[in-house]
């Protein structure tokens, strides 16, 4: 299977060399756990290499997130000019509707030939929708468009709880080529960014909790060390 490179150090390497290309991967963690940096890193990576980028912003204000990305990575090179030329194109989505998402989606990867796509957060769709089960159906349709699209996708989804183990939903329910969990966890007298590969179709992958770092060079998985839980 093709691979698309993260670009983020420690995780190709713990993935065998990337994500599975044109699939769609979710980024899932409590709040404040990195989801954001996590995509947008993945945007700034591929555009480094000549890949389009387009990031879907659902919750936050476009303006604001930007300016959180270049605090956050200072000394990412060619950031603000990637960025300006919409190489990396930051698109705030304030409709709800799955339908106006797959059109903004259809539009940007046909007419502008988007190769990474960033879905950030997917759990605002929830809002609109009756029951889970409704919601359930509408994602299930927006991951089956995703997945006849020359395009790898990443889908953030915000997580009620911090704790690790306990999701808030069936991870198998999730009809994703990938899952990634991020954690904030509780060592010692401290708090401790880490993350899991959860799933991975046709990938053989490291089953480790691993630490990483958000830093303004970017983001660094420490892939050989190990967390004592
Ligand atoms: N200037 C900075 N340099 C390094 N790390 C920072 C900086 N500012 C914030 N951070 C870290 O980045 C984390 C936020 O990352 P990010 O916004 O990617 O998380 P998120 O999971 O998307 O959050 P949210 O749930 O709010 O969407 C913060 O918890 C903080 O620890
Ligand atoms: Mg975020």
């Amino acid at each position: 299977m093709e691979r698309t490179k993260t670009g983020i150090r420690g995780l190709d390497e713990m993935l065998g060399g990337g994500i599975p290309k044109d699939r769609s991967i979710v980024i899932c963690g409590g709040p404040g756990t990195g989801k954001t940096s996590f995509c947008m890193e993945f945007l700034y990576r591929g555009a480094m290499e000549g890949e389009k980028g387009l990031f879907l912003t659902l919750e936050e204000n476009a303006a604001h997130l930007l300016q959180d990305a270049f605090e956050v990575f200072s000394k990412l090179k060619r950031l603000d000019e990637l960025i300006k030329s919409k190489t990396i194109n930051v698109v705030q989505v304030k409709t709800i509707s799955s339908i106006d998402l797959l059109n903004i989606i259809k539009k940007e990867v046909s007419t502008r030939g988007v190769k990474r796509l960033v879905i950030d957060s997917s759990t605002i769709l929830k809002i609109g929708y009756k029951t889970s089960g409704d919601f359930r159906r509408s994602l299930y349709s927006l991951l089956d468009y995703l997945s006849t699209l020359d395009c790898t996708t990443l889908l953030t989804i915000e997580l009620p709880t911090l704790e690790r183990g306990n999701y808030g939903f069936e991870v198998e329910d999730f009809v994703v080529d990938g899952i990634i969990a991020l954690y904030d966890l509780p060592i010692k007298n401290r708090r401790i960014s880490a993350l899991e590969v959860l799933k991975m179709r046709s990938v053989k992958f490291d089953k480790k909790v691993v630490p990483f770092a958000i830093e303004p060079d970017g983001i660094k998985v420490f892939q050989t060390e190990n967390i004592l839980i």
